[in-house]
């Protein structure tokens, strides 16, 4: 049994934020944003839509993609850091707004690496018989978090005024985190393909292989510090009044994690399938800045056209970047029979980890 990607599909929301739109409400410049994070614009949703409605949209393209109907669907797995409330999670909201008759679902919080973890209990329940179709999603709603208040009006373009001194210093002492992240959602459908015998490397496809590794001593390098059980009561105004309820972020520790993990997972995963770093065509990495994608290819000594970025576009959309990118690379063909691809990412918690992954169709079919 393998497990293999079917069908791939996207929700991206409607309002696009560029950088000078960002220059409105804090200090900050285009050439900052661009030269550090490699961010250009990235889309936000209106009030009103949760995480799980762009799940579940991206849920319903990619069955669409894979001619799954609804009612073949086993397990749904959904990953998020910014789920639609406190509790429960988003995947049964998504069972219900997408119409699937599944059996269990599952809510995973790996953050940026959530989508990665997906994939591989996906690809253990297929292997194991457990399930026969496995829809893996990866879904963000940044926009809440944003310490933007009503000039989220100005940030959109729908006011002409200028910000308060106080809206400016807020969005200002928050901007190193804040300019990185957008909306987004980006789902799998795996089933079960049928390999060659195990023993024989190169002709097995699907899932080859998998390494998941979590260190919790890093927890503290980007975690929102507030609105928890560790509190009484979990949620009060003492605390929202303290900012603990955005992000704090340490960007130099994750920054150095992230670089030293990620081609180091690829490089396990590889030996671990008996494969090299040349017989890779592809390397989809989480898209969390394109600084740290420069390092981790240069650490793993790949060029841009195998280890691609589009972050450029969307912003970090966390737990969606790696279903996007890889979306976004199967409509450009970069994705055919037989490709070879290391999926990455690293997150905070600290998750990380690589899976390998070969598309049936190439030489195993002969
Ligand atoms: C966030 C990150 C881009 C910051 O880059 P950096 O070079 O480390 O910048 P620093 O935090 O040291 O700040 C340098 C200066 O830029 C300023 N700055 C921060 N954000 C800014 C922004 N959006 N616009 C303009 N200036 C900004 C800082 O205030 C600081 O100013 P100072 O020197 O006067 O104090 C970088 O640390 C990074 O990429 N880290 C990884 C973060 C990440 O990927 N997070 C998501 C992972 S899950």
């Amino acid at each position: 049994m393998a497990a293999a990607i079917t069908g791939t599909g996207v929700a991206v929301p409607p309002n696009v934020v560029t950088n000078d739109d960002l220059i409105r409400i804090m200090d900050t410049t285009d050439d900052w944003i661009r030269s550090r994070t490699g961010v250009a614009s990235r889309r936000f949703v209106d009030p009103g839509t949760g995480t799980s409605d762009l799940a579940a949209e991206a849920a319903l393209d990619a069955l669409a993609d894979a001619g799954v109907d609804a009612a073949a669907v086993d397990v749904v797995v959904c990953a998020t850091m910014t789920p639609d409330r406190q509790n429960p999670g988003i995947a049964g909201a998504v069972q219900h707004k997408a119409g699937l008759d599944a059996t269990a679902v599952f809510d995973l919080r790996q953050q940026c690496s959530g989508f990665l973890f997906g994939l591989d209990l996906a690809d253990m329940l297929i292997t194991t018989g457990r399930a026969g179709t496995v829809l893996v999603v990866g879904a963000e709603v940044h926009a809440g978090y944003l310490p933007w208040g009503d000039a989220w009006d100005i940030v959109l373009g729908r006011v002409d005024r200028a910000p308060t001194a106080d809206e400016r210093d807020l969005a200002t002492r928050h901007r190193a985190w804040s300019v990185l992240f957008g909306d987004g959602a980006g789902a799998m459908v795996l089933r079960d393909e049928p390999g060659r015998a195990a023993s024989d490397t190169a002709a097995r496809v699907g899932i080859l292989g998998s390494v998941l590794r979590t260190d919790g001593t890093h927890a503290d390098l980007i975690e929102v510090p507030g609105l928890g059980s560790e509190q009484r009561p979990y949620a009060d105004a003492a605390q929202i009044a303290a900012g603990l309820h955005h992000p704090a972020m340490n960007g130099g520790g994750l920054y150095r994690l992230a670089v030293e993990t990620m081609p180091a997972a690829v490089q396990d995963v590889l030996e671990i399938a008996g494969c090299k770093l040349d017989d890779l065509d592809l390397v989809v990495a989480h898209q969390a800045n394109d600084r740290i994608l420069e390092g981790a290819r240069r650490r793993l000594g790949a060029g841009a056209e195998v280890m691609p970025s589009n972050i450029e576009h969307w912003g970090n959309t966390t737990a969606a970047t790696l279903p996007i990118l890889f979306h976004e690379l199967r409509e450009r063909g970069r994705v055919g029979p037989g490709s070879l691809v290391a999926f990455t990412s690293f997150g905070a918690g600290a998750h990380w980890g690589a899976i390998l992954y070969r598309e049936p169709g190439g030489a195993e079919a002969a």
